[in-house]
């Protein structure tokens, strides 16, 4: 209120409120404003209840009616003016401030991290069991064979008693089942390999009158097998089948033979050795050429120069008989192994759980 009484002494003379220079200040530093917010506060400064302009207008009536009138016009100018700088600095320094943010808020969709400079966005990969399943197909389907799949749940009949392995035969102790609680007890199982897929095609087969059969049937089998470092649970098999006309045990030697060098490369050497399964007859167990030694003798092939890759040989009778082919008409071999048991010896891998463990480090070597 004391600052009121003062006023009069400011403006009551024309003289002492230079009108022009203090339109130049402002005009100055609404120009200068370096923010809105700055311009606010220049506004409330030059045009506010307090500003000298404000003070000059009040201090009108004190002057005579002309110069009132002279001096009026100048301040409404001036007003005018200012508003209009102000709210032409306004939309100014609003357009910047709007691009200062956008620019922060840019998403730069080129950008390069620099640690995509020193590792280089890679594509994934199939898995290297999967790998050596396509490869293993690749290679039988150049040999004429065609690539078949079963389902992997099945039952007694299919995983075994069709197979020659009626209940309680002591072979079924080969395989560790594992048995789902479907139907009667022991009745359906996870396949424990991939045979049971002979025993469809055999079926097909004689249903649509298709015969010969040649085709390889990959897929997963299952076990009650604690993991280690050879053993898994869940695996995976190719499985092998030819029903022809006169087919012999030398041309199951001698498509084993072929596919060893064509996948394993030339060179490679396999050999055949008596066993058994209820399933074939005579069986074999077939042993390819130490792939860390290539027949040298190491720790792996415990220096015999071999390893033992899976199992064959020429279709039982009785098999024939279960899916109701005529085995004085026809004859023919199987052969069965696992694929990550391959993938470990192709790839020299110590153990055979890392293809579980997902370690991205591990699987990316492939
Ligand atoms: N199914 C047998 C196994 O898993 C392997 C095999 C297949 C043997 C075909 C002979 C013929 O042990």
């Amino acid at each position: 209120m004391e600052r009121e009484a003062e006023i009069p002494s400011v403006a009551t003379d024309k003289d002492e409120v230079d009108i022009d220079a203090v339109a130049r200040d402002a005009a100055a530093s609404i120009a200068a404003a370096p923010s809105s917010d700055a311009l606010t506060h220049i506004e409330t400064e030059v045009l506010g209840k307090r500003s000298v302009l404000a003070k000059a207008h009040r201090a009108l009536g004190k002057l005579d009616p002309e110069s009132r009138r002279e001096v009026g016009r100048q301040l409404h100018e001036v007003r005018t003016s200012l508003e209009q700088q102000l709210a032409a600095r306004r939309n100014e320094l609003a357009a910047a401030e709007r691009m200062i943010a956008l620019a922060a808020d840019r998403l730069d969709l080129t950008e390069v991290i620099p640690d995509q400079v020193r590792f280089p966005l890679s594509r994934g990969h199939l898995h290297p069991v999967t790998q050596a399943r396509d490869e293993l197909e690749d290679v039988f389907v150049g040999m004429g064979f065609e690539v078949a799949e079963g389902p992997e749940a099945e039952s007694d009949w299919y995983n075994f008693e069709a197979l020659n392995m009626p209940p309680a035969h002591p072979a079924r102790g080969m395989y560790d089942t594992m048995y789902l609680d479907i139907g009667q007890p022991e009745t359906v199982l996870l396949r424990t390999h991939t045979s049971p897929v002979q025993i469809h095609l055999m079926e097909e087969a004689v249903r649509n009158d298709s015969l010969p059969i040649h085709a390889v049937m990959p897929g997963k089998c299952f076990r009650l097998d604690t993991p280690d470092a050879r053993h898994l649970p869940v695996f995976n098999q190719i499985e092998g089948l030819v029903v022809d006309r006169g087919i012999t045990f030398g041309d199951l030697a001698g498509t084993i033979q072929v596919f060893t060098e064509a996948y394993f490369g030339p060179g490679m050497q396999s050999r055949l050795r008596p066993a058994y399964f209820p399933f074939t007859e005579p069986s074999a167990e077939f042993e390819i050429t130490c792939t860390i030694c290539r027949g040298e003798g190491c720790r792996t092939c415990s220096h015999t120069g071999w390893v033992e890759l899976g199992g064959c040989g020429m279709v039982d009778p009785a098999v024939f008989t279960a899916v109701g082919i005529d085995f004085q008409v026809w004859s023919g071999f199987a052969f069965g192994f696992g694929i990550d048991r391959l993938a470990l010896m192709r790839h020299e891998i110590p153990d055979i759980r890392s293809f579980l463990e997902n370690d991205i480090r591990f699987l990316s070597e492939f």
